[in-house]
Parts: C-alpha cells; sequence; structure tokens
C-alpha cells in the first residue's frame, strides 16, 4: 500500500462533514497555540460549501481566535464576485460571519494580471520557506479527471515550479484560472483531501494501488501529513 496520507471514511455526509469540520478547526487551533496565527488555503467548487456552513453554525473556534486566522483561495475563476461561479463569493456566504482576515484572489475590476500581482503581495504575509509561502493548512477538492486547484491534466500549469500564484490556461474547460503552484500545495504543513461520490472514491483507489498521472497525486508529493476525508 503506497504511503499517501491518513484515509478517513465517513458512513455519509452528516458525518463526512462533522469530521472534516472538527480536524479542520483542530488544525487551525494547533497553528494558534504554536504561533498565534493560522493561515490556510481553501478550495472552491461545490463540495466545501456545506462545510463552510457547519463551521458558522457551530462555535469550533472563538471569535478571538477567527481574528488571527487568515483565509486564502487555492484557485480562483476569473469572474465577478457575484458570479455563481466564484470560489471567493460562495464562500464569502456564510465565512463572511467569522471574525477572520480574507484574502480575495481576483477582483474583476482589476482583472487577471492586477489581481496576480496583488495576491502574489498578499502571499507575502503568509511565513516562507525560501521563496515558497508555508500554509499551515490547504483544504484541497478534486475532479473527476484528478485534478486540484486549478492544476488540470494537460495544462501548462502542471510545469510551473517558480511561481507561487499564477493564471493557468485549461484546455479541457476552455478558460483560464487563477491558481497556486504545485510547490505551494506540497510545502503546506498540513494537507485535507475532502471527496465525495463514487467517481472521485475510486480515483482515490486507483492512486492508492499504483503511481498515477492525476494532479492531485503530484500535489500530495512531500513530507507534510495529509489526510483524505471522503464518503461514497
Ligand atoms: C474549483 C476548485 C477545484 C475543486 C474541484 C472539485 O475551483 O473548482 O478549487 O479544484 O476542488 O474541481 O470541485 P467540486 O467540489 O465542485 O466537485
Amino acid at each position: 500500500m503506497r504511503n499517501l496520507g491518513n484515509f478517513i471514511a465517513a458512513s455519509g455526509k452528516e458525518e463526512w462533514i462533522s469530521l472534516s469540520c472538527a480536524m479542520i478547526s483542530a488544525s487551525i487551533e494547533e497553528a494558534l497555540e504554536e504561533k498565534g496565527s493560522c493561515f490556510l488555503a481553501i478550495s472552491g467548487g461545490n463540495t466545501p460549501k456545506v462545510l463552510f456552513e457547519a463551521l458558522i453554525e457551530e462555535a469550533y473556534l472563538q471569535d478571538e481566535d477567527w481574528k488571527n486566522v487568515h483565509f486564502f483561495w487555492v484557485d480562483e475563476r476569473m469572474v465577478p464576485t457575484d458570479s455563481s461561479e466564484s470560489n471567493f463569493g460562495n464562500a464569502m456566504k456564510y465565512l463572511q460571519k467569522l471574525p477572520a482576515n480574507f484574502h480575495q484572489m481576483y477582483d474583476d475590476e482589476l482583472g487577471g494580471e492586477a489581481s496576480l500581482d496583488n495576491y502574489r503581495q498578499k502571499l507575502q504575509q503568509v511565513p516562507h520557506e525560501g521563496n515558497i509561502p508555508v500554509f499551515d493548512l490547504v483544504l484541497l477538492g478534486m475532479g473527476e479527471d484528478g485534478h486540484t486547484a486549478s492544476l488540470f491534466p494537460g495544462s501548462k500549469g502542471l510545469e510551473v515550479k517558480d511561481q507561487s500564484a499564477f493564471i493557468n490556461q485549461i484546455p479541457s474547460l476552455n478558460t483560464s484560472r487563477m491558481t497556486l503552484s504545485f510547490p505551494v500545495l506540497q510545502q503546506a504543513t498540513e494537507c485535507f483531501i475532502l471527496l465525495n461520490g463514487p467517481n472521485k472514491v475510486k480515483i482515490m483507489q486507483e492512486i492508492l494501488e499504483k503511481p498515477t498521472e492525476y494532479p492531485i497525486e503530484t500535489a500530495l508529493e512531500g513530507l507534510s501529513p495529509k489526510t483524505w476525508i471522503y464518503y461514497n
């Protein structure tokens, strides 16, 4: 069996939500206790929405704790914040109730390149090792093609090693998206991979059995603890 982290199978959606929130908030608390701050990067898509909702409903952390938590984004579609496609817009529907710090990746009024320059500046707040920001925690999802963040199979962004954040052209979607690069995801202190559905579980099992070309597998290289929390 390959060592690609810990695999936690939830019995269903409710247990998946409660397990994920409990482990994520414990990881945030650990960073706060150790350093007085927590820098995390969250993914978009549909999967994490229910987690953000639960994080708000349950008092996993006190207000004074949230004040030292910095939310960054793993990737972003280049659309207005009020678009149903905006990862920031969708997450902030829930997270805005938290007295935390939110660092938007893409601002439609600035456009792609200016937003990217802006975000690279924001990333300077994150503790670095060399020229790589080291997040305390990264929450990753996975597509049914094995992509994570906006690092898609067949995209040139799979080869980007010298930039922390960049704009990736995605042939399979005929669009481009802003994304963190593999080195940043690999360098994170802790990583949770959150997924559900038989097609994604099947990809996870493939990865467990033998080396694959899926971008999620590349993202998990490195020594930090990875935890897959999933349900069918
Ligand atoms: C995005 C995400 C992306 C996501 C996967 C899974 O912008 O879409 O960051 O990497 O995690 O595409 O998306 P779902 O959770 O919607 O299946």
